[in-house]
């Protein structure tokens, strides 16, 4: 894959689904890769990216725990010395009818989905502008935070909120070319979430989305600023073009009144 090679790369819930095929391909692009999950067949995962000749270290994780961040945030540092990519991959649903929708439900999804992400990106941005080069975080987001859908209030507002506060960030950041790429994964994923199996244990393998956030980095997502999976190159570039025209054409007119003016 082009661009990651050598790159240092932390993608959280990295055990199963989306998450570990992203480490496979980061690993396949030749970068360093930082497994962080609950679950402890992250240690799997890890040996799995080993064998095929990856460099990959793995360690417990807690998205929702912000000690738990600087700890893994410090454990890459000493182990790769720097930190370029950051994947906010990991999440968790809950299926309630809003009137039975306990507060304790609620939150557990919001710990996971928003406040991970937003923990995740506080702490690798500092990470990322110690080496001052610029780097990418990738917060995966979903359809399910554009649309609404029924018994699903709660991963719906996560995932709303993973959009906006991406886009927030990124303009906040942009000029540090720290890249920030919402991710919205489909369901053709195969994986414990997609199969609304909420994490019970099974090997989704979650290819497709794996390729398309570990695409997501680099000067790519700069450019994108904040907009939705692989699809905002696609939105901008015209817009761009757009814009370069009337720029030229603004131009031109200022040339010809100066013309006009001197001639008077
Ligand atoms: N699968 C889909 O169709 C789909 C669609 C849209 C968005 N997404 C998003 O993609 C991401 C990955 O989903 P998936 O389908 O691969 O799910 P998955 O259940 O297969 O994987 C999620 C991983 O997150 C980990 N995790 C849960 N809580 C954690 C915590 N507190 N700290 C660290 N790790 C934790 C789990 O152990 C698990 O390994 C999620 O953010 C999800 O919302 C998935």
């Amino acid at each position: 894959m082009h661009g990651i090679a050598g790159k240092v790369a932390f993608v959280t819930g990295a055990a199963s689904g989306i998450g570990r095929a992203t480490a496979h391909r980061f690993a396949l692009g030749s970068a360093c890769v930082v497994i962080g999950d609950i679950d402890p067949t992250r240690d799997r995962v890890a040996e799995e990216l080993r064998a095929v000749g990856g460099e990959a270290i793995a360690m417990h994780h807690d998205v929702a725990d912000e000690a738990s961040w600087e700890d893994a945030i410090e454990r890459t540092l000493q182990a790769y010395g720097r930190l370029d990519i950051l994947v906010n991959n990991a999440g968790l649903t809950a299926s309630a009818p809003i009137a039975d929708m306990s507060i304790a439900e609620w939150r557990r999804v919001m710990a996971v989905n928003l406040d991970g992400v937003f923990l995740g990106t506080k702490h690798a941005v500092a990470a990322i502008r110690r080496h001052g080069q610029g780097g990418a975080i990738v917060n995966v987001s979903s359809t399910s935070g554009l649309v609404g859908s029924p018994t699903a209030s709660a991963y719906c507002a996560s995932k709303g909120g993973v959009q906006l506060f991406t886009k927030a960030v990124a303009l906040e950041c942009a000029a540090e070319r720290i890249a920030r790429q919402l991710g919205p994964s489909r369901s053709r994923a195969d994986t414990h979430l997609g199969n609304g199996r909420r994490m019970a244990g099974t090997d989704g393998a979650g290819g497709e989305s794996g390729r398309s956030v570990a695409g997501a980095r680099g000067h790519d997502a700069v450019r994108a600023r904040g907009r939705a999976g692989g699809s905002g190159r696609r939105h901008l570039l015209p817009r761009l073009r757009r814009i370069a025209l009337r720029h030229r054409e603004r131009a031109r007119r200022r040339r010809r009144l100066q013309r006009d003016l001197a001639g008077c």
